[in-house]
């Protein structure tokens, strides 16, 4: 079987010059370091504690129990049967990746075909914005009878996701009646938050109200593809084993110390190197196919909440030999390359320009598939374009777009996908999500937190007046309000 590879020529020195591309000596500066790197990384993911409490659950999940999995089939065969529309509420790790699957996965125009040729419910995303339009056009559009909601929030306390579905949940008691809950699945952390006491309180009274699956311990959002988004997999009729065993495939390449032969490995370190030392500090990640334009979403969201940090990661060891990462905040970096979604070809006629010829400061990252679902040939006319297909016309446009980059010294890598099967969207995610980790490691930050996120939510909760808000935080929102001078606004 082919696997997927990734071609990294257009990286060194000897495609773009010594002043952009990565040198030999480039490399063997970092190579002590990357041993130690993949000596910390590969001790935590086979301590099955550490991996829970630090946050790297997620790369057991490819090996996950295929009953479990059988289950969550059936279960979404179920839902997809007895609906006629499924909403999925959840906002960031918690949507992306389900678009992300939605649009790759399925056929384009999924949602559009009639229900007699899709087979399956619509699907449509909420929860993940505060603008009022979507949420309100659509459930005035849609009959509760035949819709199931599905809220997926690990710490059920999110605001937009909290939000839609408290108006969801609203729309579904109004016209249903006291069996509202059965048409609502929650997908939380398996102990704590407020979603899943919810659960608790509606199983108690009903079992198939308010039914549920964990979103595990140690699993963060942008990780948890292969396990959130499992039942949204099933409901679409996507076969989740395939997901999985090309996950596995990829977890069983990336696992190994030799970086030459370990492509996540390779892929963060030629990155960090560019990034470090050549001041390539954006990443732009270019699919040249239109289905996989939300995963390069999915990987913008992974790359920016895992490695844009302040702190370095600072490694406490215990008595006990246990790890605990903090950040050190006696060493502000303020780290991390700025991801950018990019899309071949359409792109090429909008930020490609700049790509080219503005600062010299990105590393592009192209998925090519080299077989697509389906195929249109070109015909009639007279003309340079008759007889050709729109697939050989892609890998043209990717192959010219290189060839472009390279001309003007810019770094660029290809991943190249055999086709777009579940198999290999499956190892795709795991090749990004094990990058990022290595990543991580070799910037030393910690690649499963995001502290920064926090800012905004704290000052809406003060707005908002929540109660059980930190003293500290409160104080410190109050001492820096927000000053507007009006001679500043025209
Ligand atoms: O990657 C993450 O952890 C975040 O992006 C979360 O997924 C996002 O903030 C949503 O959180 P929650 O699932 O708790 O609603």
């Amino acid at each position: 079987m082919q696997q997927i590879r990734f071609d990294f020529n257009n990286m060194f020195s000897g495609s773009i010059g010594e002043l952009h591309g990565v040198t030999a000596k480039d490399l063997l500066k970092l190579s002590k370091g990357i041993k130690a790197c993949h000596k910390h990384l590969s001790e935590v993911i086979s301590d099955p504690d550490a991996r829970v409490r630090l946050g790297l659950e997620w790369a057991k999940l490819p090996y996950q129990d295929r009953a479990y999995i059988a289950k969550i089939q059936k279960l979404g065969n179920y839902i997809a049967r007895n609906y006629e529309n499924v909403i999925f509420l959840g906002i960031g790790g918690s949507y992306l990746g389900l678009k992300a699957a939605q649009d790759a996965l399925t056929s384009p125009y999924y949602n559009e075909f009639p229900a007699s040729r899709r087979k399956r419910p619509r699907i449509y995303f909420d929860g993940n914005n505060l603008d009022p339009d979507t949420l309100s056009i659509l459930l005035k559009n849609l009959n509760p009878e035949k819709t199931f909601v599905v809220v997926v929030s690990k710490s059920g306390e999110t605001t937009e996701t909290k939000a839609a579905f408290m108006v969801a949940e609203g729309w579904l008691r109004k016209k249903l009646g006291k069996n509202f809950g059965r048409h609502i699945f929650v997908i939380t952390d398996p102990e704590s938050g407020s979603l899943r006491k919810r659960v608790a309180r509606e199983n108690r009274k009903d079992r198939l109200s308010f039914r549920s699956l964990p979103l595990l311990k140690g699993v963060g959002g942008r990780y948890s593809e292969f396990n959130m988004g499992l039942l949204h997999l099933a409901i679409i009729g996507v076969n989740i084993e395939d997901v999985l065993r090309g996950a596995r495939n990829m977890a069983d390449r990336c696992n190994g110390a030799d970086y030459s032969r370990n492509p996540a490995y390779m892929y963060a370190l030629l990155h960090t190197i560019l990034y470090q030392d050549k001041g390539k500090s954006l990443a732009v990640i270019m699919p040249f196919a239109e289905t996989l334009k939300s995963t390069a979403d999915w990987y913008v969201q992974l790359l920016a909440e895992s490695l844009g940090k302040k702190y370095r990661r600072k490694i406490n060891i215990s008595c006990h030999g246990r790890e605990e990462w903090l950040n050190d905040t006696r060493i502000r970096v303020n780290i991390g390359r700025t991801p950018i979604p990019c899309r071949g070809t359409g792109d090429l006629h909008s930020v490609q320009q700049n790509n080219i010829e503005g600062q010299n400061d990105k590393v592009i990252t192209f998925i090519r598939v080299e077989e697509f679902r389906g195929e249109i040939k070109i015909s009639n006319r007279k003309d340079m374009l008759s007889g050709k297909s729109f697939s050989g016309l892609m890998k043209l446009a990717q192959e010219a777009t290189e060839w472009a980059l390279v001309r003007e010294n810019r770094p660029n890598c290809t991943i190249i996908l055999p086709n777009l099967s579940a198999y290999y969207w499956g190892a795709l995610l795991f090749f990004f999500q094990m990058a990022t980790a290595f990543e991580g490691e070799l910037l030393n930050v910690n690649a499963y937190d995001q502290p920064g996120v926090e800012g905004y939510k704290n000052y809406m909760y003060y707005k908002l007046g929540k109660a059980g808000m930190s003293k500290q935080v409160i104080k410190e929102i109050r001492n820096t309000l927000l000053k507007k001078n009006k001679k500043y606004i025209l």
